[in-house]
């Protein structure tokens, strides 16, 4: 018997491109699993700074990550027993992440966990090198762009919904330094997955953007059955 294997939608890109948001929302419409990869770089780096390890700690970072007691349910994120949903979004604790991620320890400790999400009936998975790394035969890759003023205006809603403060101007210069970080890194770097769809998303609604995935994916689809 011929058994096709668990379909999955890769959609990576830079900081505050709208895809956790596409992501989401595709994953709810095809009843798929979700994978906010992100989310477990900023769970390494929320326990190393509340666990004062040093962010070039290279060994102590990877235990971190091998062993984080984490769990998703219900949209909310666990770290032991504590809701850290909106904590892991604070700037300081994603420019951590940025930082641990270039570590590739911390990269390799995170494999196991995110390939555990490949589960029927499938899984739609968001970072930075979904489709290059962790899931190469992904069966739809997307890249979402959007312009450094669209992506900061939308951190900048994002923050202030939470309860955070935030400053445009520093807003922006973070998103610049993060993104030449995550694109400039050695290992995993961000760009474009081989085969992969780029989508620009700095005029366009969420509803569009989805809306052209779900496209992009039944035309897949099709090709793989
Ligand atoms: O998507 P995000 O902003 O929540 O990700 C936080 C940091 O984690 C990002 O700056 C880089 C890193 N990251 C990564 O290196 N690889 C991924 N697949 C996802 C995130």
């Amino acid at each position: 018997m011929h058994t096709h294997p668990v379909p999955v939608i890769t959609i990576d890109g830079p900081t505050a491109s709208g895809k956790g948001t596409v992501a989401h929302i595709v994953a709810d419409l095809l009843g798929f699993h979700y994978l906010d990869s992100g989310a477990l770089y900023r769970l390494t780096a929320l326990s190393a700074l509340r666990k004062d390890t040093p962010l070039t700690d290279e060994h102590a970072l990877a235990k971190l990550a091998e062993h984080l007691p984490c769990h998703f349910t219900g949209g909310e994120i666990f770290l032991a027993n504590e809701n850290v949903s909106d904590a892991i979004r604070a700037e300081a604790v994603g420019n951590a992440a940025s930082k641990i991620a270039t570590l590739p320890m911390v990269r390799h400790a995170l494999l196991g966990l995110q390939l555990s999400f490949r589960r029927a009936p499938g899984l739609v998975a968001d970072g930075r090198d979904m489709g290059s790394v962790i899931f190469p035969t992904a069966t739809l890759k997307i890249f979402l762009l959007a312009s450094p003023e669209a992506r900061a205006q939308r951190r900048y809603k994002q923050l202030i919904e939470k309860g955070f403060s935030a400053n445009m101007e520093d807003l922006c210069k973070d998103l610049l330094e993060r993104d030449a970080r995550d694109a400039n890194r050695a290992i995993a770097p961000l760009k474009p997955a081989q085969g992969a769809y780029v989508l620009d998303t700095s005029h366009m609604g969420i509803d569009e953007a989805v809306a052209q995935v779900m496209a992009w994916y039944a035309a897949a689809k099709k090709v793989v059955q």
